[in-house]
């Protein structure tokens, strides 16, 4: 699957060994920074991601900053993105399975390193499952159409 990831300063530690760890999994990962820990805006991160991955430059897309929160509204206001902040593997699993999200983010201040590493794993091998799912997704990005 090809991936883009995104960060801001406080995600940045925590999207190298993302990185690698997707790389070892065999995915291409296509980095849209920041690319070191100088305090930036997360908005500009969350939204760069978002459109690779509504443009279709890439499958889905990772965030990271503090809380993962910052980041994921941001990706959330492109057209065509479903970003979701997941701290643990259940409501990674579901948000794929129920929701069909694009977009994954979580806090690098809020989970460690290996819980990060099994919300990406659950969360990139789980398959939507469409049928009464597939009508509640559309009614959520019919929202933006309104
Ligand atoms: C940056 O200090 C912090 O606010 C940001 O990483 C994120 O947690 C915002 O939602």
């Amino acid at each position: 699957m090809k991936i883009g990831i995104g960060n801001d300063h406080s995600g940045f530690e925590m999207k190298q060994e993302i990185i690698r760890f997707l790389q070892e999994m065999g995915h291409e990962v296509i980095d849209h920074g920041t690319y070191d820990t100088e305090r930036c805006d997360y908005p500009i991160y969350g939204e760069k991601v978002g459109r690779a991955v509504a443009s279709g430059e890439v499958d889905r897309g990772i965030l990271i900053c503090g809380t993962g929160l910052g980041i994921s509204l941001a990706a959330n206001k492109v057209r065509g993105v479903r970003a979701v902040v997941c701290s643990e593997p259940c409501t990674a699993r579901l948000s794929r399975q129920h929701n069909d999200a694009n977009v994954l983010a979580f806090g690098a201040r809020i989970v460690g390193i290996e819980m990060a590493k099994m919300i990406v794993q659950t969360w990139l091998d789980a398959e939507f499952e469409g049928g009464r799912h597939k009508r509640r997704v559309d009614m959520i990005m019919d929202i933006q159409n309104r």
